[in-house]
């Protein structure tokens, strides 16, 4: 970064490895070059409540669909900000944003189940607010997801031929997303099979092609993932540790 450096756009969360990344770290080197910070929050919202103003982040981007709702993105901006930026070669009726940006007829039925999603989200915890209730709601949905993955991540560890791929659980923030590959069988070969006891895993770079390609993972298939939700149960994660293990012999 130099002064030069006008945005920084980054994960909260990888959707391939589950790492958290340190956003406050990134915000004190923006600060320092005055350039904005874009946060990608698509695979953290699912996990963890979010606090824009308290990330101190000028734009958050993330998708309805990853935390239960339909295919909606969302973008928020600081107060004001999205006025300061031209639209390129887009000359709405109304100059001001969101209008600058959101032209024609708005999807109604696709953002009520926006509102649907965090009600449901909210739900699942308890308040005198709806923040309140979703801040607690986080919290239980991260103590369920966090204890699987913990329980997936150790199960899978015990495999012999078995690398799980991304930082240990306890010692960092971590999304329930566990991503491995297996000596011998490629990660289509692992999926492939795990689809026949329905269980619902995916294999590939997951779009996240960068970090595939730092960790030597890109050729050869990629790694196997599974994801941890709130509807998942121990016994599920039993079942495809289970059939994990039936590959590797
Ligand atoms: C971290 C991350 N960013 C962006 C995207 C893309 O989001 P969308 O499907 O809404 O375009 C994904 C989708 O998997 C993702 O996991």
């Amino acid at each position: 970064m130099n002064s030069n450096t006008r945005l920084v756009a980054m994960g909260m969360a990888s959707n391939a490895i589950g790492t958290v990344n340190d956003i406050m770290w990134a915000r004190a080197i923006t600060y320092k070059y005055n350039a904005w910070l874009l946060l990608d929050a698509v695979h953290y919202a699912p996990h963890f409540a979010i606090d824009v103003k308290a990330s101190g982040c000028d734009f958050l981007l993330c998708s309805a669909y990853k935390f239960y709702g339909p295919h909606v993105g969302l973008l928020y901006t600081k107060p004001g900000l999205l006025d300061r930026l031209p639209t390129d070669r887009l000359r709405t009726t109304n100059q001001m944003a969101p209008y600058s940006i959101e032209t024609g007829t708005l999807n109604h039925a696709a953002i009520a189940g926006v509102t649907a999603s965090v009600e449901f989200i909210s739900q699942q915890g308890k308040g005198n607010s709806l923040r309140e209730k979703i801040i607690s709601a986080y919290s239980n949905i991260g103590k369920h997801e966090n204890k699987l993955a913990q329980r997936l991540y150790h199960g899978l560890k015990e495999i012999p031929g078995l690398s799980i791929i991304g930082q240990p659980f306890g010692k960092f923030e971590r999304s329930p997303t566990i991503s491995f590959t297996l000596k011998n069988k490629t990660a289509e070969e692992v999926c492939t099979h795990l689809a026949t006891k329905n269980i619902c895993a995916w294999d590939g770079h997951f779009y996240a092609i960068r970090v595939m390609e730092v960790l030597g993972l890109l050729e050869g298939g990629g790694v196997t993932r599974m994801g941890i939700s709130i509807y998942n149960t121990e016994k599920e994660i039993d079942i495809a540790i289970k059939e994990v293990k039936s590959l590797s012999k």
